[in-house]
């Protein structure tokens, strides 16, 4: 026994295959129970996955890279459920695909901003935020308002989150293309916003 350790303890090839194969097993240990426990896996009470409008809103925040300067994850610590509210609970984005947590912060995270400010507002800053935030280095994204959506899409996207969970039903999806045909690019980016972090309904 005492031989076979000296082999490992001069074989740094070996010590470092023995060493990873620690550490993904203490790895596991930590990861695998996330999959399993309910804190983790089951919606809050209330949550709804996003609709065909905020679908879209949503994929219109990726789209523009809103994600690179704004975090949706309040983290559990004094100045930030002062600044922002409750932190954030896993069970607020099981239905998440991907999640849209980061950890860059050039603005503010967003992840309750929802209600925190008008549709107007939205509007007004969205076009040019330094209309309402003279010192603000967000850029503007005024071609929103004439990106018309067609809804095309809309339908298969909510069948594809459906295939890993999203419950969708048949109804949903059907009325998909109707509920977002004709609407602008800003409407539905505004509208995802709004709804941001409010299933939770705790004091700010
Ligand atoms: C280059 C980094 C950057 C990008 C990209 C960016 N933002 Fe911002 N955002 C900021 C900064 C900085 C602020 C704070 C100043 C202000 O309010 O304009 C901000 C503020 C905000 C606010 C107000 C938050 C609050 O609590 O006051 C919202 C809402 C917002 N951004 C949404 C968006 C959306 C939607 C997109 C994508 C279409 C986006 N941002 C893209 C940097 C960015």
């Amino acid at each position: 026994m005492a031989k076979t350790h000296e082999v490992v303890e001069k074989n740094i090839g070996l010590m470092s295959i023995f060493i990873i194969i620690i550490i993904s097993f203490a790895g596991l240990a930590k990861v695998l129970p996330l999959f399993f426990q309910n804190e983790t896996t089951q919606p809050v009470d209330g949550l709804k996955p996003h609709n065909a409008l905020a679908l879209e809103g949503r994929d219109i925040y990726i789209r523009e890279g809103c994600h690179t300067c704004h975090s949706q994850m309040i983290r559990p610590f004094r100045a930030e459920t002062e600044r922002y509210g409750h932190y954030s609970v896993a069970g607020e984005s099981v239905y998440e695909h991907p999640f849209l947590w980061g950890s860059k912060r050039t603005g503010p995270d967003l992840a309750r901003v929802g209600k925190r400010y008008s549709d107007e507002w939205h509007l007004v800053h969205l076009i040019n935020p330094r209309n309402v935030v003279p010192e603000s280095n967000m850029p503007g994204y005024p071609w929103l308002v004439d990106n018309l959506l067609t809804g095309d899409n809309t339908g298969t996207k909510m069948k594809a989150l459906r295939l890993v969970g999203v419950p969708y039903t048949d109804k949903d999806i059907a009325g998909a293309q109707q509920a977002v045909a004709g609407r602008s690019e800003m409407d539905a980016l505004i509208y995802y916003l709004q709804n941001l972090g409010t299933v939770l309904a705790f004091k700010r």
